[in-house]
């Protein structure tokens, strides 16, 4: 009904205000569908499609590569994709990770997961969950205090790709997205120029709540928040992680080296390969490092079958 269209591309929030005005179904059946919506959109979900209607589906040349046929005959609705290629394949397999032959595509580390592969929706259910609790959180005193609200995350539960920032900042803060301010905006064209888009991929922080004056994450604040973004990745299980700058890097690899060092090479955190790169709201005081990240986001892209031109 609602979710199948020829556009296949639907935003949750046009839907919540779809159903109780258009839909000719029943008043229950319709508030049902609202609160779906309103959960799903509570979990950071943006974006729908309609897989269930293969003839209204773009044929993509990396589709085919990269999704499995259980997946192709999925009858639930995933999240939005045109670039299908951001969504992982249903197999999760421990191997699956591109094998790297060019040397500098090698991780650096290994860990075994523990290898559970969600449906899509285990995959929104768990993370409803988990960001009602990180939005009742208080470990950090300060940070509970003074938040407007927590920022969780946001995209696609199915991302091939999760990019982790430092920080909610105001702007974050008052939204309750990740990466909607200026830094936001200067990411937004990076993953443009990826060819790629933002609901296809999953965005959260170190930190789900802004620390005040956006001074820097403190240690036990990333480490109370650890639990949440392990959390936010077993479930979403992505292939590849990238860290915008050295908060997220140094934390998530427990690294002291400086983003310079740690930049154009690849680590392994469970199953994901992990790129580190400028944190978007450096390239906005450097804009000369922009050549840098966009060398690094060519790393990525080759890995993900995206051709760069
Ligand atoms: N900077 C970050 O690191 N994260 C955000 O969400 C916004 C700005």
């Amino acid at each position: 009904m609602i979710l199948i269209s020829r556009c296949c591309v639907l935003e949750i929030r046009d839907l919540m205000s779809e159903p109780l005005e258009n839909a000719n179904a029943d008043i229950d059946v319709r508030r049902l569908i609202l609160q779906t919506l309103e959960s799903w959109n509570a979990a950071g979900i943006t974006h729908l499609t309609a897989v269930s209607v293969p003839a209204l589906v773009e044929p993509n040349p990396i589709v085919q590569q990269s999704r499995s046929d259980s997946e192709q005959q999925a009858t639930q609705p995933h999240l939005e994709s045109n670039v299908e290629m951001a969504r992982k394949p249903a197999a999760t397999s421990k191997t699956s990770v591109p094998s790297a032959s060019p040397k500098s595509t090698t991780p650096e580390t290994t860990t075994i997961d523990s290898g559970k592969s969600l449906t899509f929706g285990e995959r929104v259910i768990e993370l409803k969950v988990l960001s009602d609790r990180v939005a009742k959180c208080t470990r950090c005193e300060e940070l509970a205090t003074t938040r407007t609200q927590t920022v969780f995350g946001v995209g696609n539960p199915e991302a091939r790709i999760v990019f982790i920032g430092e920080a909610p900042g105001a702007d974050e803060d008052a939204q309750g997205e990740p990466f909607v301010g200026k830094a936001g905006q200067l990411l937004n064209k990076i993953i443009e120029a990826m060819k790629l888009t933002r609901e296809e991929i999953y965005i959260c922080n170190i930190l789900r709540c802004r620390p005040p004056g956006n001074r820097l994450p403190e240690a036990t604040e990333a480490s109370n928040c650890r639990e949440y973004l392990d959390g936010q990745l077993r479930i979403i299980n992505p292939e590849f992680i990238v860290c915008w700058g050295s908060c997220a890097a140094q934390n998530l690899l427990a690294s002291t080296e400086s983003i310079g060092k740690l930049r154009k090479r690849w680590f392994q955190y469970k199953r994901a390969r992990v790129l580190c790169t400028y944190h978007p709201s450096y390239l906005l005081r450097n804009p000369a490092a922009k050549k840098d990240v966009w060398e690094d986001m060519q790393l990525l892209m080759k890995e993900l079958g995206i051709p760069v031109n």
